[in-house]
């Protein structure tokens, strides 16, 4: 007999047929009845054991938690809050979980709780609905894509490169920590390391992007990035997924145009394909809210919220006006952020991109023609000499959750700018070809996709949405 999944059978109309289930325990009540979950979906099916006809000492061992395979009828249920249930004709445990041990009692446990039992939080209604929800959204991501004409581009893991030039790097080496071989200055001597060189987890897989958007059109990326930068907030990872479209023949404008697209696309399919698991995490979140003073809760519930997004246009604002409202704004002259608006050039801090999303345009707003000064090497210079075609997207609740550009195609600028920097031309020799060998414009952004996932299911803390968080001093798991 084929193994059904709970989420067919609680939409089953076939009743009466015998059916055979494997799950895990969530609650065994009255010594009768069993809650069973498979992780096909949020609900659990409904096991009724007649006692009499069982073994005391087979059902002392289904405890919470404990894997069973159950075969019985499926019938219509007698008793409320479910449509079907099981009548239990046989039961077997596979794997019991002792409950003077199993931490995932059926109670309400703190989200600081779990994780640390990052292994076993996965077995609550909460952290399934979001693996859930971010599986949908990684699929909706691929599918909008494929749709769009976009050859998905494998990046690589491992590079020479520092591409954002922010030097928040992972080494990867093979050298002996304890006796590395040595240059005649002193210096740890790379060229007899694996590689034969300095080489990092990527921060980035753009650079390697645009040489393959230079050939296929358009790509992009979807995969894992690392970012040894010491920020211990609710919006940084270590090791953290980013999607990155790149498109030649694209400007900035084309650019902003794809990201809002892409974006409200795939929280779309997110509201029409997970709506159950939407409505339990919008629930368990005004729930957490009831405790907070009503200026901070959320001004709209959580499937309302993805509708909005997904329904309004992006404002689109340049850094330069941005800085003008923010100069004037009450809170700038009452001084109350931390970092206070002073002048033109200074980078805006994840306080000022909130209160632009939240306070002044109550909406998702996508900056652009930000300082050269504060940005990275590759983004294409304005003819105002200062500014560079840069577009970052601001969300509520959660600030940048894209940051992309227009690409420097002009050999001459952008070796300047190298020599500005001080960046080492011959450490970027392939990426100036691309400039050298049939450049053109081109375009591209960066969506970090735990923000995304964040902002879908209404959590609050960026670990509570990727499996298993690496953040500073800690990788367990
Ligand atoms: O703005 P960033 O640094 O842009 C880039 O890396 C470009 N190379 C992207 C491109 O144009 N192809 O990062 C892009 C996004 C940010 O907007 C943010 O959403 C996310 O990646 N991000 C992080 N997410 C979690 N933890 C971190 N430490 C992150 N750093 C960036
Ligand atoms: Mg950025």
């Amino acid at each position: 007999m084929r193994l059904a999944t709970i989420k067919e059978l609680l939409a089953s109309k076939n009743l009466l047929q015998e059916v055979t289930i494997k799950g895990w325990v969530r609650t065994f009540r009255s010594n009768r009845f069993i809650a069973l979950n498979d992780g096909s979906t949020l609900g659990t099916i409904q096991c009724v054991v007649d006692f009499e006809n069982f073994d005391e000492e087979l059902l002392k061992k289904v405890n919470t938690g404990a894997a069973l395979k159950i075969t019985g009828t499926l019938v219509e249920s007698q008793g409320r809050g479910q449509s079907v249930e099981i009548q239990v004709s046989a039961l077997e445990v596979l794997g019991i979980a002792d409950p003077e041990e199993y931490p995932i009692q059926p109670k309400k446990h703190s989200l600081e709780f779990l994780r640390e039992k990052a292994h076993l939080r996965i077995r609550t209604n909460t952290f399934a609905a979001i693996m859930r929800v971010r599986s949908t959204l990684s699929f909706a991501i691929h599918n909008y894509f494929r749709e769009n004409g976009f050859n998905y581009f494998h990046a690589p893991i491992i590079t020479g490169s520092d591409a954002e030039g922010a030097g928040e790097m992972f080494r990867v080496t093979t050298l002996d920590e304890k006796n590395p071989p040595l240059t005649e200055d002193g210096d740890v001597n790379y060229k007899e390391d694996f590689f034969g060189k300095e080489t990092n987890l990527t921060v980035s897989g753009q650079l390697e992007a645009e040489a393959y958007a230079m050939a296929l059109g358009k790509v992009y990326t979807f995969g894992p990035t690392f970012r040894a930068e010491n920020s211990n907030t609710s919006r940084h990872l270590a090791e953290f997924w980013m999607i990155e479209p790149e498109m030649a023949f694209f400007d900035l404008d084309a650019n902003m145009d794809l990201a809002e697209d892409f974006i409200k696309n795939v929280i779309s399919y997110t509201l029409t394909h997970c709506q159950e698991d939407l409505e339990f995490l919008e629930k368990r979140l005004i729930d957490e809210e009831k405790s907070k003073p009503q200026a901070q809760r959320s001004d709209m519930p959580l499937i309302e919220k993805l509708k909005f997004v997904a329904d309004n246009n992006f404002k689109r604002v340049s850094y330069t006006e941005a800085i003008d409202i923010l100069k004037n704004c009450k809170p700038n002259k009452k001084k109350q952020f931390t970092y206070p608006i002073e002048e033109w050039g200074t980078d805006l801090q994840s306080e000022h991109e909130r209160y632009l999303v939240e306070k002044h345009f109550k909406c998702p707003v996508i900056l652009f023609d930000y300082p050269a000064k504060i940005k990275a090497f590759y983004m294409r210079l304005n003819e105002d000499g200062k500014t560079v075609r840069a577009m970052d997207i601001l969300f509520p609740g959660i600030g940048e959750i894209v940051g992309g550009s227009q690409r420097e195609e002009r050999l001459d600028v952008l070796k300047e700018k190298i020599k500005e920097l001080g960046i080492d031309e011959k450490e970027l020799w392939w990426y100036l070809d691309l400039r050298k060998f049939g450049t053109a414009e081109h375009s591209g952004f960066g969506l970090g996709f735990e923000r995304l996932v964040l902002f879908a299911t209404g959590m609050g803390n960026i670990r509570d949405v990727i499996p298993f968080p690496r953040t500073p001093q800690n990788a367990e798991f």
